[in-house]
């Protein structure tokens, strides 16, 4: 046989059918002494640490498992040391076994260090040759031939073995923390559907409080209060929405609402913010109808709103302006502020979850959760919409984009 035909029987050995390593090295060790008519042959490996060599394959199935330390000296480890190939005649052995007091009672050896690049992997151990000369005149070469390709496959077997364990405990851990996270979010959750109600009775509380005779500093101080209420309520139904909206599980209500109606009254509901602020909001549009979810949309204006004005100067201008694009047949809406903008690597990451501008410094100061934008994304994407931020001269403009006729879109709703 060629070599070429060796090296061949070798890949095929390696790379043939489902087996394991062990599996592979054992039919590596049946082909090497069948091949080359030695009766004892066996094939050592390194431990992973470098600490211990260990016989993985063996003509001899007895001697599987023997472990020798790497700093022992022994014929496998001079090889390893020597980096080529160690002859031991009979006499040397005799040493060798009174060092070792190993189990073999050979006349002869020849060990072939496994090497991959640097790395030590091995050794192949060949005893007890049929005819010694014969076999270094006509194996040997093929031998050596042969090592650098089986210590190859070893160190590729091993790397694709650490690779898949570690796939396994990173697997094991991704569902430990998806564990741990959906605990905490139900925990969030339920803590958080139930600050709902005690802050509903606050504010209606306080709306009758408005309706007794109130002196002007205290209605100011009560109308502060519902305000305040009324961020929290957004922000508690925030968290809860957002949550639904990315699990799927809210139902987007569609009716026909006038969303230029819509726009004036989230605008009125924020009428003593705007007032303490001292900022005024200029509507721009005309009555336009359109098939949204009124609350959720609602929502997402005031929002948006919220932001702006967060961001504004007092004694600014916040314009809104609605528009349809008759050729997409949707409703633009624009809101354009005087708060000097956004960072502009921070104009999309803004809408993902929790992400706040770090250096923002608002013009007052307010409790945030940084999920404001991604409840507004999330409602305008379930409406099939998109919505954006970008930078004017003066601030930021936020645009939200609504396709005008969701009877068309949603064929179901028809
Ligand atoms: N009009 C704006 N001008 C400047 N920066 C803005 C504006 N709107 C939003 N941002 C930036 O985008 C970030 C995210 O906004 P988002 O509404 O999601 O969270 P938030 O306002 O910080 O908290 P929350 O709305 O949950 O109370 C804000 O923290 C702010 O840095
Ligand atoms: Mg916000």
């Amino acid at each position: 046989m060629t070599i070429q035909e060796h090296v061949y029987n070798v890949v095929k050995i390696f790379t043939d059918g489902h087996f394991s390593l062990k599996e592979r090295l054992s039919k590596l060790i049946d082909y090497i002494s069948g091949q080359f008519s030695i009766k004892r042959c066996s094939l050592m490996l390194i431990d992973s640490n470098g600490i211990n060599i260990e016989v993985a394959a063996s003509t001899n199935p007895n001697i599987i498992g023997i472990m020798r330390r790497t700093s022992d000296v022994c014929i496998s480890t001079i090889a390893l040391v020597e980096k080529k190939p160690l002859w031991i005649d009979k006499e040397a052995r005799t040493f060798f076994r009174t060092l070792d007091k190993s189990k073999y009672e050979s006349t002869s050896s020849l060990t072939i260090p496994l090497m991959f690049e640097e790395k030590r992997i091995g050794v192949i151990n060949l005893t007890d040759f049929g005819d010694i000369e014969g076999f270094l005149k006509n194996h040997m070469v093929i031998i050596e031939e042969i090592s650098p390709i089986v210590a190859a496959f070893i160190h590729s077997y091993s790397a694709i073995v650490s690779c898949q364990e570690l796939k396994e405990k990173l697997d094991n851990k991704e569902g430990q923390l998806l564990e741990i996270d959906k605990l905490k979010t139900d925990l969030i959750n339920f803590i958080v559907h139930d600050l709902k109600t005690p802050i509903s009775v606050i504010i209606a509380n306080l709306d009758m409080l408005n309706y007794e005779n109130l002196t002007d500093s205290q209605s100011e101080l009560v109308n502060l209060c519902i305000d305040e209420a009324e961020n929290l309520k957004r922000m508690v139904l925030n968290i809860l929405d957002i949550q639904k909206l990315e699990e799927a599980r809210i139902s987007i209500l569609r009716e026909e609402v006038d969303i230029f109606e819509l726009l004036k009254n989230q605008i009125r509901s924020l009428g003593g913010l705007l007032k303490r602020r001292r900022i005024t909001v200029e509507l721009n549009g005309e009555p336009t109808t359109c098939y949204i979810d009124e609350n959720l949309i609602g929502r997402t204006i005031t929002n948006i709103l919220i932001n702006a004005i967060e961001h504004s100067p007092e004694d600014s201008r916040i314009k809104v302006t609605l528009q349809h694009n008759k050729y997409e047949n949707s409703i633009v809406l624009k809101f354009e502020d005087e708060g000097g903008g956004i960072k502009e690597d921070m104009l999309d990451k803004i809408f993902d979850k929790y992400s706040q501008v770090l250096d923002d410094v608002k013009t007052y100061i307010k409790t945030s959760t940084g999920l404001g934008l991604t409840f507004c994304r999330l409602v305008v994407e379930a409406h099939g919409g998109r919505i954006w931020a970008e930078n004017t001269n003066k601030g930021a403009l936020f645009t939200v984009v609504l396709p005008q006729d969701f009877k068309k879109i949603i064929p179901d709703l028809g």
